[in-house]
Parts: structure tokens; sequence; C-alpha cells
């Protein structure tokens, strides 16, 4: 890894920082760094650089601008209650990566790189990391095919890049419960297909139905499975948790990972989390069904969904075309806002980390 000099000075003035980082909302403002590496076949990755946050030059021949070959990862970097700066798990978004780059036929990037690359961009930026409830910088590495070539078939370059930014609730209403729309129109994933890497053209095909869930009043997409149009799988980019039953004795459902839906740090966590609170976690097929009878006959008393970007959001209202239905009496649950203040209180450093989840940067 390497940090040229001029990398040091800051591409926006103090006051202008502090006046962006007293709103961020999410994903507006960029830091002053950024760092990059580039990979050639036969010659492998370069040493990471850290440079000044800036436009990339792409030949218009690219290959990622024709044929998608992109990936990307999301994390956060929090203050810590008792001073510094960590992130969480950044090693499980490693791992991820190259589960990603695999299936989109892209190189390995050695996880240790990507840790570092991302210590390298927070150190430089720490500045930029804001402090308060809900806020974080989040962290977007990703990569892409950089071959000017127009056959198809995998790029022989390809740039990894870190990018960072100040960041504070992902949802407008913050954690007020969001309206879902169940999508029959539109399928996310198929087995056999790219639904569990987490690739920029899952995102870019799951727009229109987003957009028709806000046509019809609804703040989210719901996806069901592409077989058997039945099993609830995800909703837009985050995965899902049902609570059935209340207090200790409830059960925590959420779909089960097929290959078609993302496997979420958060949600990883959030498993481990639930069954060291005492509760039961299952992981298996999840119908509409059985969402909206339990909903109806009051046995399902939480739904929430779960992302690094919207830590938990909870779920109040579903609308489907066989029949809207609402989660208890569509408020926030207890299980849910207890998960989420549990989950935060570790990223911000508030308890103890019993599990090694925090990787302290600063
Ligand atoms: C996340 O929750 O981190 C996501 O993946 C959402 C992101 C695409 C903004």
């Amino acid at each position: 890894m390497s940090e040229p000099g001029g990398a040091a000075v800051p591409r926006i003035p103090a006051e202008e920082r502090a006046r962006l980082l007293a709103n961020p909302g999410f994903g507006k403002v960029f830091t002053d760094h950024m760092v990059t590496s580039s990979w050639t076949s036969g010659v492998g990755w370069d040493a990471a650089q850290l440079s000044a946050y800036g436009p990339l030059s792409l030949d218009p021949s690219t290959t990622v601008l024709h044929y998608g070959q992109a990936i990307f990862e999301g994390l956060k970097a929090f203050h810590q209650a008792g001073g510094g700066i960590a992130t969480f798990r950044p090693g499980a978004n490693a791992r991820r990566f190259g589960r990603s780059a695999a299936r989109m036929a892209m190189p390995q990037l050695p996880e240790e790189t990507f840790v570092a690359a991302v210590e390298m961009l927070v150190r430089a930026d720490q500045d930029w990391v804001p402090s308060g409830a809900e806020r974080s910088l989040y962290v977007r590495p990703f990569m892409i095919s950089t071959e000017a070539f127009l056959g198809v078939r995998p790029a022989s370059r390809y740039q990894f890049l870190v990018i960072a930014s100040p960041a504070g609730a992902y949802f407008p209403n913050g954690v007020a419960p969001v309206s879902v729309y169940i999508s029959e129109d539109y399928v996310r994933a198929a087995p056999g297909g790219t639904g569990e890497a987490k690739a920029a053209g899952n995102y870019a095909a799951s727009l229109l139905a987003q957009q028709q869930a806000a046509d019809e009043g609804c703040d989210q997409v719901v996806w069901i499975d592409a077989v058997e149009r039945s099993y609830v799988e995800e909703m837009g980019g985050m995965n899902l948790f049902f609570v059935r039953g209340s207090g200790s004795g409830a059960e925590l459902v959420t779909p089960q990972l097929t290959g078609t839906l993302l496997a979420g740090v958060t949600r990883d966590s959030l498993i481990t989390l639930a069954r060291d609170a005492g509760y039961r976690v299952t992981e298996r097929r999840f119908s509409v069904d059985e969402w909206r009878a339990g909903a109806e006959d009051g046995s399902l008393c939480e739904t929430f969904a779960c992302g690094t970007a919207a830590v938990i959001t909870p779920v109040g209202q579903v609308k489907a075309k066989t029949g809207d239905f609402t989660i208890a009496d569509g408020a926030a649950g207890p299980i849910t806002m207890r998960l989420r203040e549990e989950l935060l209180d570790i990223q911000h450093g508030r308890v103890p980390d019993t599990r090694g989840w925090v990787h302290r940067i600063v």
C-alpha cells in the first residue's frame, strides 16, 4: 500500500466538511480520498494507492459499461464510545466480495488487501466519520472490469476501489415502519442466477419493481421466489425477519440462503444476537400465505428488514395483489427495536465486543 504525499491535502475545507457532516443524508457526499488497485491478467494486483477522490477516466469501450462486470460491498465505520474509530466485521465483507467475484468471473482480491484498503481510507479520512446516533461513515469497496474490448468474455483488467460517504439514516423517516409491495410481476433472482452475489446488475434489475412499489404507494418492494412464486426472499436490497409469538418465547424466522438471496452480514449478526438473547431462530422457507395468516390471526407479531445501510427497518403494512395486511398495529415491535439497539451498541462501542466483530482502525 502506498500513500503519495499529495493525497494528504484535503479536497474539501474543514468548515465545508463540518457543514456537510451536520446533515449527511445517505450516499450524497464523499470524502477527500479513495483507494485504488488494478489487476492485470498474468500480473495480478498492483499495490493499493491512496489518492484524492475524483473522477475515473474510462475508454468508452470499457467492458463494465457494456457487460456489467461490477460488484460492491458496503460497511460502516463508527466513532467508538471510548474514543477511536472502528468498522464492523470487515472480514465478512471481504469474504462475500470474494464469492461475488467468483460468480461474476472476476479475480479474487486477498481478504487482507480488502481490509487493509478499508483501513487505509478510514484512517486518511477519519475527520469525515460523523458523530451521533444513526451516524457513520459508509464505506463502499467495489470492483469493475476495465479492459477496453467489446468481445463477450471475462475481462483481462480490473480495478478495485474504495470510496466513503458520511451517512445519516438510510430511509428519510429513520426507523419509522415501511410499507412494502409484494412484486408478482418481476423476479429478483432465480436458481443458478446471480442473486447471492452483490453484483451491480442485481440492483439495476430491481429498479423497475421498486418503482412499481412506489406507484402502489409503498416504500419498498418485497421479492418472492422465482419458481413457486410463494416464498418471501428479500425486501429491496435487505434481508427479512419474521417474529412469531412475543416475549421470551418468540421465534424469529428468516428466509434460508438458497443461492438466490444475499447472505447479509447484518442478517448473520442478528441471528447470533437473537440466539444469544434466548430467542429461537429458524432459517427456512417462509411463504406469503404464512406471513398473511400470521398477521391476520395475531401469531406473527413483528416483521423487520435488515442491512448495513439501514441497520434494521420495521415493516408495518404489506400490499399484494392477493390482499393487503398489517403487521400487528403497524408500529415497530419490541424485539425489532431491542435487536436494533443491541447491534448499534456493539457497533458504536457502547458495550463490550464479546464476539470479535469490532475492528479498530484508529
Ligand atoms: C445495505 O444495506 O448495505 C445495502 O446493500 C443497501 C445499499 C445498496 C445501499
